[in-house]
């Protein structure tokens, strides 16, 4: 880790980082192997990101595990993905607990098997009430679906009586989605070399800032995520204001806080 990196990460951290995991495949392939290869090996990035992001004081961190469009993948290849799923759910589980992770899975999960219904309302409930990370796993989530869903439940309760239509805000959109209560994620980070968004949180990164790699998923390390903070921590976050503006904000804040 470099120095700036070291001086990045002294500096108060991003509250929700959210990471587009790709590159599995292309890991395996390379070392001329299979590509579940890559999944099983990018298990152990999941675990070093998880212990990195709550060491450095991130509240929430959002991984994207599986996108809605995946299921177009070959099907043992999906098979592996939902197997690897449940294994981890029932090894990690009691590790994350006493590290005082907070686990939730955002997406569709009413597509999944029962047996991995049952296993992910179980990790659930087994790590509600803990008061560390907060750690969202994105499967069979499509930014699209999270932003469909909201609004036909918001539209039962319009047709229902019980809320007006002018009474959806951006604020009460957000408050529906599967991020509910967790503030928009600061940072995107996507390994493996693509620009893109690949129907991740759509609506949640209206104002996020990106982090793209060539690291595949597999190689992605501390140093690496390391870099992505402390390039965050560079940016000035404008939110529409002149960059003027921001330093006023900044310096009012600061003659306050003294
Ligand atoms: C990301 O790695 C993992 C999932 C999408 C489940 P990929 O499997 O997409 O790896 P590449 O992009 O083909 O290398
Ligand atoms: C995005 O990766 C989804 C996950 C990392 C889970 P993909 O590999 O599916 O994205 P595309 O298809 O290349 O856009
Ligand atoms: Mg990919």
């Amino acid at each position: 880790m470099t120095d700036t990196t070291e001086q990045a990460l002294s500096l108060s951290p991003p509250k929700h980082v959210a990471i587009i995991m790709d590159g599995n495949g292309r890991w395996a392939q390379q070392r001329n192997k299979p590509r579940v290869f890559g999944h099983k090996s990018g298990v152990q990035s999941v675990r070093n990101a998880v212990k990195f992001a709550g060491s450095i004081g991130i509240q929430a961190l959002t991984l994207y595990a599986f996108s809605s469009e995946n299921w177009r993948r070959p099907k043992q290849e999906v098979g592996v993905l939902m197997e690897l799923f449940m294994a981890v759910l029932t090894n990690e589980v009691k590790r994350l607990s006493k590290n005082q992770v907070r686990l939730k899975i955002i997406g569709d999960v009413s597509r999944f098997s029962d047996k991995l219904q049952l296993k992910i309302r179980q990790a659930e409930e087994l790590t509600a009430n803990n008061t560390g990370l907060l750690l969202n796993i994105a499967a069979n989530y499509g930014g699209r679906w999270d932003i469909l869903d909201t609004t036909q439940r918001l539209a039962e309760q319009v047709k229902a009586g019980r809320l007006e239509p002018s009474e959806i805000t951006e604020e009460l959109f957000s408050n529906a989605t599967c991020l509910a209560g967790v503030p928009d994620p600061d940072l995107m980070i996507r390994t493996g070399g693509d620009h893109r968004i690949s129907n991740f949180l759509i609506w949640h990164a209206a104002y996020t800032e990106f982090y793209f790699t060539d690291t595949l998923w597999p190689d992605f390390d501390d140093a690496v995520f390391g870099d992505a903070i402390a390039s965050f921590q560079g940016r000035e976050r404008r939110f529409g204001h002149t960059g003027e503006q921001v330093q006023e904000l900044v310096s009012n804040d600061s003659k306050e806080s003294n």
